[in-house]
């Protein structure tokens, strides 16, 4: 049985992935250009700027940095409009009833994150104490697929990496696990996210033993 468990929040924990997207879409329509769901998987998993980046890429256009920041920045400001309004019924299936379980079996798990946005998040859906330690985007400083999100988390927890099981929406993300030594469960589409150890839709498909493995 593992010792801990990581979880990313984006996709994983609760559907902020769409919200993401909008913004991004909007931001993409502004310039004049389309973004597709398809383009957005790129973006997930991956810090505010590196997905700036990596949409102008997409659409093929190159800014100035103070312009690129004004853009992260409103991009962000539409994006928190949305996260304001979730409550608990934003969390995703399967994820309260495995945290119970987690809890009662006395496995760790904190947050592994890339958001700068993640305590509003957890508060609004009623989870900032449930975790044992929330590594998120304004404590590290390398992005995913860098293994430092879920290093850190273990580290807070004090166990390690190889007793470590994480669960990742994005491909960054299950890179990231991967780097850092540890189980990776992809939650989503065995066709879009390779290099897991295990798929599940989500955490309604989740139990003790199957964390076993
Ligand atoms: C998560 C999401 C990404 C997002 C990143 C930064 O990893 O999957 O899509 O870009 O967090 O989020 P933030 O809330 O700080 O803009
Ligand atoms: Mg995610």
């Amino acid at each position: 049985m593992p010792k801990a468990v990581l979880f990313d929040l984006d996709g994983v924990i609760v559907d902020t992935a769409k919200h993401h997207y909008i913004a991004w879409r909007a931001l993409a329509n502004e310039l004049g250009f389309e973004f597709t769901e398809h383009d957005n998987e790129r973006l997930k998993g991956v810090s505010r700027m590196d997905s700036l980046n990596i949409l102008l890429e997409v659409v093929g256009i190159e800014l100035p940095d103070d312009k690129k920041a004004l853009l992260a920045e409103q991009k962000n400001e539409q994006y928190v409009r949305a996260i304001k309004q979730m409550d608990t019924s934003d969390i995703l299936p399967g994820v309260t009833d495995f945290l119970h379980a987690l809890k009662e079996a006395n496995i760790a798990f904190a947050l592994g994150s890339a958001s700068k946005n993640a305590p509003i998040i957890l508060k609004n859906i009623g989870l900032l104490d449930a975790f044992d330690a929330i590594v998120d985007g304004n404590v590290i400083s390398q992005a995913k697929p860098d293994p430092e999100v879920f290093l850190k988390g273990a580290k807070l927890l004090g166990v390690a990496p190889k007793d470590c099981v994480v669960f990742e929406d994005a491909q960054a993300g299950i890179d990231a696990g991967k780097n850092a030594g540890m189980y990776v469960v992809a939650v989503g589409d065995p066709e879009v996210l390779t290099g897991a150890d295990d798929y599940i839709k989500d955490l309604s498909a989740m139990t003790l033993t199957r964390l076993e493995h």
